[in-house]
């Protein structure tokens, strides 16, 4: 969308975690606004789906992010495809919800794996195809990894998530740091609850009494924890990535985003 002060034109994206969700609404924001997408998932049919709607130049690919070997095929498919690497949007992510007491070790580890070492392996994937953009075309790739406002204040029955996202928001400014003179900027986006399948198959919350909330009774209670009175939406959390992404935040690297209709400052 040549002019708009988010223009993303000529750039090219890599949306993790894009079957669904925030990552299935931020390839069709990146692509409305110029970019050619590359949506990927470990659901592929998900991430072909979000494709296949988004149209134009967008391409799935099946893809876990815990896998070495996934990073790997899925960048050099990019470079093949497209060339270069503008944007990589680490999103995919799964929330373990449980007391501290009941984590199991395979879970926390699990929950590592998926939301952080994730993070890990694709910016050291992508990184060296970044920085070819960022030389050849002069230009100032964008790193942007989705934490959680429970990587900045506690949620109770979210230790192992927020362990997670507490990692992620550190690792995406130490690696700020570390690639600042060269033109990729790293920065994490931390969204509040928000209206997704994340919490799908969840135990529903009990009341003092222990009978299961119904789930307008559990909405209601997060709702009282929202100043804003609302659920955040994908569209609220990828016109934030899309900022992040675009050449208007070019002297933001090492920063925070937090999209949370009020829920962290009180
Ligand atoms: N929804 C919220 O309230 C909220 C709040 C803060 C942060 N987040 C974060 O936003 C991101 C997106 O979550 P969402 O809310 O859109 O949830 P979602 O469940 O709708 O989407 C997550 C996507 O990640 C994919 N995924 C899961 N494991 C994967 C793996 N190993 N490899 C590749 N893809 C995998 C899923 O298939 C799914 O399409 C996550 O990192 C989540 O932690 C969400």
């Amino acid at each position: 969308m040549a002019g708009h002060i988010f223009d993303l034109s000529g750039k090219v994206a890599l949306v993790t975690g894009s079957g669904s969700g925030i990552g299935q609404q931020t390839a069709h924001t990146l692509a409305g606004l110029g970019a050619q997408v590359f949506a990927t998932d470990i659901n592929h049919e998900g991430a072909a789906a979000t494709a296949a709607a988004v149209g134009g130049t967008a391409t799935a690919l099946g893809h876990d992010v815990t896998a070495p070997e996934d990073w790997a095929r899925v960048v050099a498919r990019v470079q093949d495809r497209a060339g270069r690497l503008d944007i990589l949007v680490n999103n995919a992510g799964i929330m373990v919800n449980r007391p501290f007491l009941e984590t199991t070790l395979a879970e926390y580890r699990h929950q590592q794996a998926v939301n952080v070492e994730s993070v890990f392996l694709g910016m050291q994937a992508a990184l060296p195809l970044m920085l070819m953009t960022a030389s050849t075309h002069n230009v100032s790739p964008s790193i942007i990894n989705i934490s959680s406002v429970y990587g900045q204040v506690a949620g109770a029955t979210f230790s192992a998530y927020s362990a997670s996202k507490g990692a992620v928001r550190l690792l995406s400014k130490a690696v700020a740091y570390e690639f600042a003179r060269t033109g990729v900027r790293v920065n994490s986006i931390h969204p509040g609850p928000t209206a997704t399948n994340l919490g799908a198959g969840w135990e529903p919350p009990r009341d003092a009494a222990g009978n299961p909330l119904s789930p307008e009774e559990a909405a209601a209670v997060w709702l009282n924890l929202i100043p804003n009175g609302r659920f955040g939406m994908p569209t609220d959390i990828a016109a934030a990535i899309a900022f992040l992404a675009s050449d208007a935040s070019a002297y933001m690297t090492g920063s925070e985003l937090t999209i949370d209709g009020g829920y962290t400052a009180v």
